[in-house]
């Protein structure tokens, strides 16, 4: 009997760059606290958010994950046409089906890759890069986009006071391919379905169309997310520096999802990084974007800090499910 001929890869994969796109208009506090009853100084106490950037009515989670994608494969210097893998992490496409990725896939020039859209919400980038990499390495494809990609503001309630003042649209994406040393480690991922009711949409599309209710937007139960994050997901990060392999002293960056500001500066202080790592605070100025906080948050760094390429950084995403993930990954 003929064997099979099994696909290998390389060994090991990096990230070669990082696109970013953000919505096009800055919303400040001010702009949102009247229907919620709240004030710029708690927004601004409780998140660290001064304000968010959100898309026009006409852009769409395809388009600004065009665009991302589109620079990132410019930064990269892989032909467009070698892509043969689009990851899209996104929460906010409004159609269940076609699929972002085989979109973004066509228009930047990746046609006829492998496309497709997962579903892991703020954890969706770290699971995709999971998934990039892992296939890369087990030769099913050579040169992956990821892309987290979100235009949130199209779930949001701006009457509901418990997460839509956070939230903003955006859209990053990195290309992954071989490499000669590692530059994405083992991912810590998993999920907590038990917790599935502490954050999400409200109501479902049919209810929605049988006129049983709104349309559906984004809840959750805020000191519920909050305390899961600061105690688990501190824990997470520490079981993904051991599994890489290295200590917090050695991260050049720690980038976590940009859920609240709080819950940056608390996993800052449990995790015990030096002075010398530079933690990524771009919720500030862009919010929560969900999938594609990770991936703003690194682009904006790199900008800020381009003496940052080829050091290690930390990421790592975790919400709706719930679900985490979390890698250290070498900054293109
Ligand atoms: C949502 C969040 C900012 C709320 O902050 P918090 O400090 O937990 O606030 P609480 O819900 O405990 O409420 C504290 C007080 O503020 C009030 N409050 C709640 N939301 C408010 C708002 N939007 N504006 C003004 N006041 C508000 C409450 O009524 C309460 O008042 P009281 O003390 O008089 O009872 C915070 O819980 C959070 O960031 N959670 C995690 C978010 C996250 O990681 N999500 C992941 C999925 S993306």
């Amino acid at each position: 009997m003929t064997t099979l001929k099994q696909a290998t890869g390389p060994a090991y994969t990096r990230i070669y760059s990082v696109g970013a796109a953000r919505g096009e208009n800055a919303v400040p506090n001010d702009d949102l606290i009247g229907p919620i009853d709240s004030s710029d100084e708690w927004i601004r106490q409780r998140t660290g958010i001064v304000t968010r950037v959100r898309a026009n009515a006409e852009t769409d989670a395809i388009d600004l994950s065009t665009a991302a994608a589109a620079e990132a494969i410019e930064r990269s210097g892989v032909a467009p046409s070698d892509i043969d893998l689009v990851i899209v992490a996104t929460i906010s496409n409004p159609k269940q089906t076609p699929s972002v990725s085989a979109i973004v896939a066509d228009r930047v020039g990746a046609n006829p890759a492998a496309a497709y859209d997962i579903n892991a919400a703020c954890a969706g980038y770290a699971y995709a890069v999971a998934q990039a990499d892992a296939l890369i390495r087990a030769g099913a494809a050579k040169y992956a986009v990821v892309i987290g990609a979100e235009k949130l503001s199209d779930i949001v309630d701006p009457t509901d006071r418990s997460i839509s003042f956070l939230l903003g649209d955006g859209a990053g994406a990195v290309v992954i391919g071989p490499s000669d040393t590692p530059g994405i480690s083992g991912t810590v991922w998993g999920s907590d379905g038990s917790k599935a009711d502490a954050v999400g949409m409200n109501h479902t599309l049919t209810e929605f169309r049988d006129g049983q209710a709104p349309w559906p937007t984004l809840r959750q139960e805020g000191p519920t997310v909050f305390r899961w994050a600061v105690w688990e997901m501190a824990k997470v990060a520490k079981q993904a520096l051991e599994q890489a392999g290295v200590e917090a002293s050695d991260l050049a960056a720690f980038i976590p999802h940009q859920a609240n500001m709080r819950i940056v500066d608390e996993f800052a202080k449990q995790l015990k990084l030096p002075e010398t790592t530079v933690i990524a605070r771009d919720i500030e100025t862009t919010g929560n974007t969900s999938a594609a906080s990770i991936p703003l948050a690194t682009h904006r760094l790199l900008e800020e800090h381009p003496e940052l390429s080829g050091g290690l950084a930390l990421q790592i995403g975790f919400g709706a499910g719930l679900v985490f993930g979390a890698q250290v990954v070498v900054l293109p």
